[in-house]
């Protein structure tokens, strides 16, 4: 998507051809940087130190370390090693795993020698691949805002709420949530979007206003805990929001605060969406409260929150009692029955396994 003037993705490839330069995102909304990856090692500190985040792009930053990896030694040991530190990174994000797998059912039958051309080849089409996928994703989302503008009428916004960023800085480009909310825009079908701040890391307020600023979607920063008041008084149409994982039930788990606000959804009749390409499923677990691996982050994300001083340095500050504990998981889980839809690359399904099995039926029986 656009950064000023110039189109920019999220991961792309430094001109020496085999280095891996980022957006690094721990800057935004105030600073615009790019870092360069030199190493596997590099990589798996991107992302678990977030410089990069969101599944789609953690999944493709893994693709590209395998890459890194395979040119400094392609062989099957140096292969494993770079699976394992990868996958150690983050446990909830499915694409991850997705991606790595890819990777190394790709390279493993090769020769080392021939490795490093074909992973570098392999990550820059899984680059690519979801750059289509969000495309398809924002095609079929774009229709439910169409049927929500013309039961609207008169010119009257869309009135669309999403917590976290499932936007394009979350995947290497469109995003999933947003790309719907991106070609809505395009066509000139008015769309207004409530960003929930989204504590403790703020990706909502750092990374989602950034995004609808940036390509002059109108949007409203909100704290946390408006969504429910705003529901009541009729003043969302609609929520999207992407995921980490989905299961095979339908289950969806995304960025803490997410159930909260289907339930609050549901009580107040409001369509509450999960925006996902098809890598975000993962089709070995069947229940999503039980089986899902949740991300639990250093307290001091909670302890301190990230901000721009006067002078325009970036520093953090602590808004608690030194001595006061936090605790800080990353993510949760939203059972299927609050789920209104998953918007694919392919259509719009029930989050259950029937609504699933039959969007993605070779999955079902590849994954039995
Ligand atoms: O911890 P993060 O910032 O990686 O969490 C991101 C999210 O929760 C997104 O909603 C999810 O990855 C979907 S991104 C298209």
């Amino acid at each position: 998507m656009k950064v000023g003037d110039r189109h920019f993705r999220t991961i792309w490839l430094n001109k020496d051809e085999h280095s891996v330069d980022i957006i690094d995102q721990r800057w935004l909304p105030h600073s615009f940087r790019i870092e360069t990856l030199r190493s596997m090692r590099e990589a798996a500190v991107a992302i678990k130190d977030m410089w990069v985040r969101g599944a789609p792009l953690i999944g493709v930053t893994a693709a590209y370390g395998i890459a890194l990896q395979m040119r400094d030694d392609p062989s099957d040991a140096a292969l494993e090693t770079a699976w394992t530190t990868l996958h150690e990174t983050r446990p909830t994000a499915i694409n991850l795993r997705w991606a790595l797998n890819e990777m190394r059912r790709e390279l493993k039958p090769l020769p080392p020698s021939s490795r490093a051309g074909a992973a570098y080849a392999k990550a820059a089409a899984m680059a690519d691949e979801d750059v289509e996928l969000n495309r398809g994703i924002g095609r079929n989302g774009l229709e439910i805002i169409r049927q929500i503008a013309a039961r609207k009428g008169q010119g009257e916004p869309v009135n669309i709420l999403t917590h976290c960023n499932a936007g394009w800085l979350a995947t290497v480009d469109y995003g999933t949530a947003t790309a719907p909310v991106y070609l809505a825009t395009e066509e000139r079908i008015p769309v207004h979007v409530y960003v929930d701040e989204t504590r403790p890391r703020n990706q909502g307020a750092f990374l989602t206003a950034w995004e609808m600023a940036g390509h002059g979607v109108p949007h409203t920063l909100i704290v946390d805990n408006a969504g429910g008041h705003l529901m009541q008084r009729g003043q969302i149409d609609m929520v999207i929001v992407g995921t980490d994982r989905t299961t095979a039930n339908g289950d969806v788990c995304n960025k803490i605060g997410t159930y909260l606000k289907a339930l609050a959804a549901r009580d107040n009749d409001v369509p509450f969406y999960v925006a996902l390409p098809s890598p975000t499923i993962d089709w070995t677990v069947h229940d999503g409260l039980k089986e899902i691996p949740i991300e639990e982050r250093s307290a001091d994300e909670v302890s301190f929150v990230q901000g721009r001083l006067a002078d325009g340095t970036v520093a953090q500050v602590r808004i608690s009692p030194d001595a006061t504990p936090a605790a800080n998981p990353a993510f949760d889980v939203t059972p299927a029955r609050l789920v209104s839809g998953l918007i694919t690359e392919r259509g719009v399904c029930e989050a259950s396994p029937r609504g699933l099995r039959a969007m993605f039926p070779e999955a079902v029986k590849a994954a039995e």
